[in-house]
């Protein structure tokens, strides 16, 4: 059986002058200067509904660089009868076959197609080019190969076989359709969700964000390019709650593969739950949803690294990372220097245009998004058990910019230490250093997710203590490290609790989920 060797994606710097910096510059101005006209497409088929939506730059919100065509549910009803007509070749087909189209999207994110994506990131998504190139075309063209890499290792498992019997197992793909629902926040897992159940041999219905429209439909037209065959993955972008009305009822439903808000998955679980007699099969659910995700700085940290781990975990990318660090327990002996160093690293974080290169934290995503993360802040203000230590400030004249903004509070169960807020906005609790371990129980205990998490310290016994007792507080635990920036292949990544089903995205746990496995027994 055939082996493929994986190597992450290079990732590159975009100094001024070099050959990618160059090729993105252009491709930034191309993109702002045409616009964009984006079809619903079903079967290959391209649709325009006239009921539009549009593409805005979060930093400069009076930009429009493009339109999309909203399906209605009439397209949603095509869009899975078109999947189940492309189904009986997609699946027949061997699986070295699928996997060669994925491997040619690969090789175009990592040549021709990298600028494009990186560009529409970066406008669409307002991320820096950092971190547009981490989490845009290097990491999709990671799932790919990391993904196409477990196949042969899943394909090649067969039982034993006793004298005259001869048994087998094939691994086909479910029954049916699967529904992908992609978030705004990486156009890798944007593009990963309706692939990952494709090269198993499923076919889609894919839903993306409605504000990352315009990225999602660059992920389908590499696709295209590569070689993906037509109605294998179908494209609808529009509302939500109308789309999955229609999937949701749909009898063919088999599996659903979703990042989004907790509250959107409790939504489909409940729809699910609803039509359960209904299926011919009973859908698979997978998903990975919210986050209130900490690091525990422990007296033995090492404080610069602590620190530098704080800044980056909760601002990068405006703390709009499923994984951002947003409540923080510092030992109450080292918090005096902690707090000169963040608040100096806060001082000095650029909030901007992303297409400036020492830009380091774009706008937030939307109006909607700007509303809810400044009535944290206002609460925050009107509050006599937090103070704001820096920041919190927000501006949506020209994009919605927020500040990063740190919050020091006395109570560990204070608002802004429970909910998720999805924002550039940090909340620190200073523990006494002798209740380490009753903090690592607070730290357990204070919400009912279970995304990510890291803590910072030199003792043993404390990064042991917290292993032991945080096991269920993070699927992806970091020591001495941001909670952020899992790389795929490296860190699978997933969390437990309410915030997914931690089936660990670009892992063989995950395409397991999309095999339905069928056991031959012969007699000789
Ligand atoms: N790969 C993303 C992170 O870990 C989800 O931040």
């Amino acid at each position: 059986i055939n082996k493929i060797n994986f190597v992450n994606e290079p990732v590159l710097k975009y100094e001024k002058g070099s050959p990618e910096r160059i090729e993105l510059e252009k491709e930034l101005k191309a993109m702002k200067t045409s616009f964009a006209d984006i079809p619903v497409i079903i079967g290959g088929k391209e649709i325009r509904t006239g009921n539009k939506g549009s593409c805005i730059l979060p930093h400069n919100k009076n930009m429009v660089i493009g339109e999309f065509h909203k399906a209605s549910k009439k397209e949603v009803e095509m869009a899975v009868e078109e999947a189940l007509k492309a189904k009986k070749e997609w699946e027949k087909m061997n699986w070295q076959s699928r996997v060669a189209i994925f491997l040619r999207a690969a090789e175009l994110l990592s040549g021709p197609w990298r600028a494009k994506f990186n560009a529409a990131t970066m406008l669409i998504q307002s991320k820096t080019y950092k971190q547009a190139e981490i989490d845009s075309a290097c990491e999709l063209a990671d799932f790919f190969r990391y993904n196409a890499s477990c196949l042969p290792q899943i394909y090649a498992e067969q039982p034993i076989s006793p004298d005259k019997i001869w048994n087998k197992i094939e691994y086909r793909p479910l029954e049916g359709f699967i529904y992908a629902v992609t978030p705004f926040n990486f156009t890798a897992i944007a593009g990963n969700l309706p692939c990952a159940p494709a090269m198993t041999g499923n076919v889609v219905v894919w839903k993306p964000a409605s504000v990352a429209v315009y990225t999602a439909y660059i992920i389908y037209q590499l696709l295209k390019e590569a070689g993906l065959p037509d109605g294998v993955i179908n494209f609808v972008p529009g509302n939500a709650d109308e789309i999955s009305d229609v999937v949701l009822k749909n009898e063919h439903l088999s599996g659903i593969h979703f990042t989004g808000s907790t509250k959107v998955f409790h939504n489909m679980w409940t729809a699910v739950g609803n039509n359960i007699s209904n299926y011919r099969s009973f859908p698979r659910i997978v998903g990975e949803t919210g986050g209130k995700d900490f690091i525990v700085v422990h007296n033995s940290a090492n404080i610069h690294s602590a620190s530098r781990g704080i800044i980056e975990g909760a601002f990068e990318y405006q703390g709009q990372k499923c994984s951002a660090a947003s409540r923080v327990y510092v030992a109450r002996s080292i918090w005096p220097s902690i707090k000169e160093i963040i608040i100096k690293k806060a001082a000095d974080i650029k909030v901007g245009d992303v297409e400036e290169i020492d830009t380091f934290m774009g706008a937030v995503i939307d109006q909607k998004s700007f509303n809810n993360i400044k009535n944290y802040i206002d609460y925050v203000k009107n509050s006599d058990e937090a103070e704001i230590l820096f920041g919190g400030s927000c501006d949506d004249s020209k994009g919605y910019f927020v500040d990063p903004t740190i919050i020091l509070t006395k109570n560990p169960h204070f608002k802004t230490m429970k909910e998720e807020i999805f924002g550039p906005v940090l909340t620190i609790y200073v523990y006494d250093d002798e209740k380490f371990e009753e903090t690592l129980d607070l730290v357990d205990s204070t919400t009912n997710y279970g995304l990510t998490g890291a803590i910072f310290a030199k003792d043993r016994y404390a990064i042991n203590a917290a292993e032991e007792k945080l096991v269920n507080a993070a699927g992806n635990f970091y020591v001495n490290d941001r909670p952020t920036g899992a790389v795929v292949g490296q860190q699978p990544f997933g969390g437990a609790r309410q915030s997914g089903t931690n089936d660990k995205a670009g892992s063989k746990i995950n395409l397991m989920r999309w095999i339905s496995p069928r056991v031959v027994k012969e007699t000789l």
